[in-house]
């Protein structure tokens, strides 16, 4: 009996000593060093792209993935975005767009790996940067800094979603896709301007975030202070010259930019194919093992997602994927080209260091050589203008201008930056024959003594009022005049001044628009001045502000406000000039149309619509709804938006979005720069266009027939111009 026992004990022992060998292999599967990310033992050259789950639809999603990885990616990037997933407070939402275990098992099962920003600070030009509205008004509270309440709250939705990844085995320790994990986001620039608050929360948040014991490594971009062993990582349009803060760290791209976003007054940015692929070959010889762009479909902000300020529907960003999910040719194509000249150098890049010659003017060229033989080598030409003639192993190679030839053979020259062998655009709009039959319901002006408003004194911050449960706020007040006024006899009429935070003002007096105004890009700030109408006794001013969504970027941006602040002045009566900061305001929350739900069938069959000769056109304030076919085949749906000024359009009670193609784009905005770098702001197009003019329909949105088309338009527009398009490869 006793030798049995020991049989068994020691039977044990190996079971359990394998068990735990099995289980820290298991565990280790994920690590870096220097040189790369070690992934089972293999260094590995990662090729990662950024797509965000709620920008495109579920149905979106496998198709975008298979574009990804015949695009030659590994992996794919995104935030997690908390005002999704907690809109109120414990109220979470993990379902259709936000269904975001989902999304990591879709890129799982095409066999990529996920790259998970938790964030949850995400910016992403997403309304309020990712967070909850309520979390501005936890009692305390001051975001992104050494603050209890804040921390509390970051923490708890940080521990939600690893503990939701740990359940579903997400993680690359467990078998998952999930190979590495951000906390924070672009920190660094915020901790340098506060100083000791904001190393003393980066030293938190690593902490918190290393203790969760992920199994998989954390990273920081943008922020050189990341404390070990977390990986602080570059975002931009060039990142060659960047070095991670510990030697023995990868260097890693989180944010390669591929584009730009556009925002409603700005043109349409674009970035070459060529100078993108010129800065990762750039990036890759200088020791780069890990980039990520971002976007690789960066898709639509549907609703009233995008950010303040002024940030498009369309987030388009130009990247490889277009917002509809079509290769945007030849950008697709040439990195795709790229990709696979990249991983024929995988061998020599993983195990060596370049070496580096100047064997002429504006000439580099890297030479990766292992000790196992593998060589790949990079020929760079500097010269903006120039191409060149380059000697490099007896052999001559030509250089277009501003450009690198790969040759990952050292002999072969695969690809050249410059050179493009993709094929080009043929992506075009089609109308859709068939025109749209439209009804339409004039919103009511509300005046201060309308029963459902909310009388208090003097001027309030509009998100403190409505909790951006809408775009819309009315300030409502009443002003008496004289019979004895001096302007009512001799005509002169007396100046309105109305003074906003932003972003939009609408000002109606007596039931009638008196003018508009907007902010500008570089500020939101308005100030409305008018003649106004005033008849003698009781006049109504009503003014309708709207938010643009809330900011997302900014030192401490969630003190910033919106709305009507003050001063609000008349000017040229007999007093002089009256101050009507300080009376008596009545509020009322959003429009009479939203609260009815006039975009869904129940709703709006709540009311009474009119058509034919009655059909408001050019009417501010006015709804509009159809119903349509889905056009024929499986091409991507828009609106074609031309003839209307500012609104929201909804497909069977979806949000597709807020229309503004009444602001067109300003500046200087036409072509292309070419000369020594390429940014962002030197190729753009559309000047003088509208910035957005199409909005994405999904196709899952869409019934066979009569799907209902809902469209409230702000300024007045012409919906009778309004016109179906798809959207052909
Ligand atoms: C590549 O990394 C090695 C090791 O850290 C370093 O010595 C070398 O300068 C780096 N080369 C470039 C071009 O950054
Ligand atoms: C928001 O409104 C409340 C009253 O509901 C007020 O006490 C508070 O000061 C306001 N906060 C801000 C930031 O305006
Ligand atoms: C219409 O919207 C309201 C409010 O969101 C909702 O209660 C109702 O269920 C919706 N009806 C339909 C048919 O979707």
């Amino acid at each position: 009996m006793g030798s049995m026992w020991k049989v068994l004990k020691i039977k044990t022992l190996v079971l359990v000593v394998l068990f735990s060998l099995a289980c820290s292999s298991v565990r280790a599967t994920v690590s870096y060093d220097d040189k790369a990310f070690i992934i089972n033992g293999k260094r590995r050259i990662l090729i990662s792209g950024s797509i965000h789950y709620p920008r495109s639809t579920p149905e979106m999603w496998p198709d975008l993935i298979q574009k990804a990885k015949d695009g030659g990616l590994d992996v794919i990037q995104t935030y997690v975005f908390w005002n999704g997933h907690e809109a109120s407070p414990g109220k979470y939402n993990f379902e259709g767009r936000f269904d975001l275990v989902k999304f990591i098992k879709l890129v799982q099962q095409a066999g990529l790996y996920v790259h998970l920003r938790i964030g949850p600070y995400v910016c992403a030009e997403w309304n309020f940067g990712g967070f909850p509205v309520w979390l501005k008004y936890v009692p305390g509270i001051e975001f992104r800094t050494d603050n209890q309440p804040f921390k509390v709250a970051m923490q708890g939705f940080v521990e939600k979603i690893v503990n939701m990844m740990k359940s579903e085995k997400l993680f690359e320790s467990q078998g998952g896709p999930i190979i590495m994990s951000q906390i924070e986001n672009e920190y660094g620039p915020v901790e340098w301007e506060i100083g000791a608050p904001g190393k003393a929360y980066t030293a938190w948040a690593a902490k918190m975030a290393v203790g969760l014991n992920t199994g998989v490594p954390w990273i920081m971009c943008k922020q050189e202070t990341a404390p070990d062993p977390i990986i602080d990582t570059c975002n931009g349009f060039y990142c060659e010259g960047f070095r991670p803060n510990k030697p023995w760290k990868p260097k890693m791209w989180t944010e390669v930019w591929t584009g730009w976003y556009t925002q409603y007054g700005g043109p349409v940015p674009r970035r070459p194919a060529e100078d993108l692929a010129f800065a990762i070959a750039r990036f890759v010889q200088n020791n780069g093992s890990f980039f990520n762009y971002y976007m690789y479909h960066g898709g639509t902000n549907f609703g009233r997602t995008a950010a303040g300020l002024f940030i498009a529907t369309s987030y388009d960003y130009d990247a490889p994927l277009d917002e509809y999910g079509l290769p945007n040719e030849p950008k697709y194509g040439h990195l795709t080209n790229l990709h696979k000249a990249i991983k024929q150098c995988e061998p020599a890049l993983v195990s060596s260091y370049p070496t580096i010659t100047w064997p002429g003017k504006n000439q580099e060229v890297h030479v990766f050589r292992s000790k196992s033989g593998a060589c790949a080598a990079f020929l760079s030409n500097y010269d903006p203008t120039y191409s060149t003639k380059l000697t490099f192993q007896n052999r001559q190679y030509e250089l277009p201008p501003w450009s690198i030839s790969i040759l990952p053979d050292c002999k072969t020259e695969v690809y050249n930056t410059a050179r493009i062998s993709s094929k080009g655009s043929t992506a075009k709009m089609v109308p859709v024959s068939g025109g749209l039959s439209w009804q339409s319901y004039s919103e009511e002006t509300p005046s201060a003594d309308d029963r459902d408003t909310l009388a208090m004194q003097g001027l309030w911050e509009q998100v403190n009022v409505t909790r951006d449960s809408s775009d819309y706020l009315w300030y409502l007040t009443q002003v008496n005049i004289a019979p004895n006024e001096g302007f009512l006899k001799s005509g002169q009429w007396p100046v309105l001044t109305a003074m906003s935070a932003g972003h939009a003002l609408h000002v109606f007096v007596n039931g009638k628009l008196s003018g508009t105004v907007y902010g500008g890009l570089d500020n939101p700030k308005l100030t409305y001045t008018g003649y106004v109408n005033l008849r003698a006794g009781v006049n109504k001013i009503s003014l309708l502000s709207v938010a643009v969504g809330l900011p997302n970027v900014g030192l401490h941006y969630e003190r910033w406000n919106a709305g009507v602040l003050g001063p609000v002045t008349l000017k040229g009566l007999n007093e002089g000039t009256r101050d009507l900061t300080k009376q008596s305001w009545s509020y009322k929350v959003g429009l009479k149309g939203e609260a009815l739900t006039l975009d869904n069938v129940t709703g709006s069959s709540s009311v009474e619509w009119v058509e034919g000769s009655l059909l408001a056109q050019k009417q501010p304030l006015t709804w509009y709804k159809t119903t349509f076919n889905a056009p024929q085949g499986n091409d991507p749906v828009a609106l074609d938006m031309i003839s209307m000024g500012k609104g929201e359009i909804w497909v069977n009670g979806e949000s597709i979005g807020r229309h503004w193609p009444g602001y067109t784009a300003k500046g200087s905005c036409g072509g292309c720069n070419y000369a020594g770098t390429f940014t962002e702001k030197k190729c753009q197009s559309g000047c003088g266009q509208p910035s957005q003019r199409w909005y994405h329909i999904p196709r899952s949105w869409l019934k066979p027939s009569g799907n209902l088309l809902v469209v409230f338009e702000e300024w007045g527009g012409d919906p009778t111009k309004i016109s179906l398009v798809t959207r052909t490869a």
